[in-house]
């Protein structure tokens, strides 16, 4: 019997990162910084928040320090307790504890969803979240578990903004009757129409509920958008069911996939942190004369 409580997810990360090139070269995306830690860990720390124990990246070559990043480093513990640095072993050991984590590979990039699709054996036939790194979202309720709650046993739950018309064609689209004002019945979903041929302004926001059955529905998905396998067009076959919502979720999102949007993170974050908020205020005012 499949079991529909979530407790893992998958993290997709094997991306290029080839909008922050040159950096990205040498170091993954998913670490570059917002204020003194990895954006993933923003990610990871909203899955752990809403009762997620289990996390599958799915890496590529050149993300091991992704990886390294949530893994005991002994070396560095013992340095820290050598010199007495009691505030940092604990902050250092806290991430590594926040979670299990393991990694696969995806050899190949073939799309977001055969990305999911190689976290099949990993997640085994357990209903998951599944989690995109650019998008950072800053809620009082994780937003993942927004996604959780009130949600029918087998159904998908997408997470849904509205964005301006010109914009539908960066994201998958959903459409769909209102059942109440942030719960949508979807019944179509497109991955980044143009303006003209999109169904409505709803966009995906990176964060997913699936049943357990969707892994045989990625392993049938054909290529679609840009010749991938796109996650949107596994789960419309479930939207063709009746077995997809969408929930506008509350929160602040953060889109890091480009340079303006991960600098617009770091300054939010800093500025919640009572140790930076005066300096980087500061620092605002004085850059906003130039
Ligand atoms: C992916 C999905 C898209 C979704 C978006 C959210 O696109 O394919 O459906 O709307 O994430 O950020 P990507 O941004 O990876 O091209």
């Amino acid at each position: 019997m499949p079991n529909h409580d979530v407790r893992a997810a998958v993290f997709p990360v094997a991306g290029r990162g080839t909008r922050f090139l040159p950096v990205t070269k040498t170091v993954p995306k998913e670490v570059l910084p917002i204020v003194d830690r990895p954006c993933i860990e923003y990610v990871v720390a909203e899955a752990v928040a809403a009762g997620i124990e289990h996390l599958v990246f799915v890496t590529a070559k050149g993300k091991d320090a992704l990886v390294d990043y949530f893994m005991p480093d002994a070396d560095l513990e013992a340095f820290l307790t050598l010199h007495g640095k009691d505030d940092l072993l604990d902050q250092v050991r806290q991430v590594v504890s926040m979670a299990d984590v393991i990694a696969v590979r995806q050899d190949e990039a073939l799309g977001l969803g055969h990305a999911v699709l190689q976290a099949k054996d990993a997640i085994g036939d357990h209903d998951f979240a599944v989690l995109l790194g650019d998008d950072i979202i800053d809620s009082e309720r994780p937003a993942i578990a927004q996604l959780m709650e009130d949600r029918p046993s087998g159904h998908a739950v997408v997470a849904l903004m509205e964005v301006p018309s010109a914009h539908t064609s960066r994201y998958g689209i959903c459409a769909g009757s209102m059942a109440t004002p942030t719960r949508m019945a979807v019944h179509s979903m497109v991955e980044k129409p143009k303006p003209e041929d999109a169904p409505s302004n709803f966009a995906i926001v990176g964060r997913y509920i699936l049943p357990a059955d969707m892994w045989h529905r990625l392993a049938e998905t054909r290529p679609g958008r840009g010749g991938e396998i796109q996650l949107t067009d596994a789960i419309a076959s479930l939207a063709a069911e009746g077995r997809v919502d969408g929930v506008a979720f509350s929160g602040q999102r953060f889109d890091t996939g480009n340079v303006v949007g991960l600098l617009r993170a770091s300054v939010h974050f800093a500025l919640k942190r009572p140790d930076l908020e005066a300096p980087v205020r500061a620092m605002l005012a004085e850059m906003s004369n130039r």
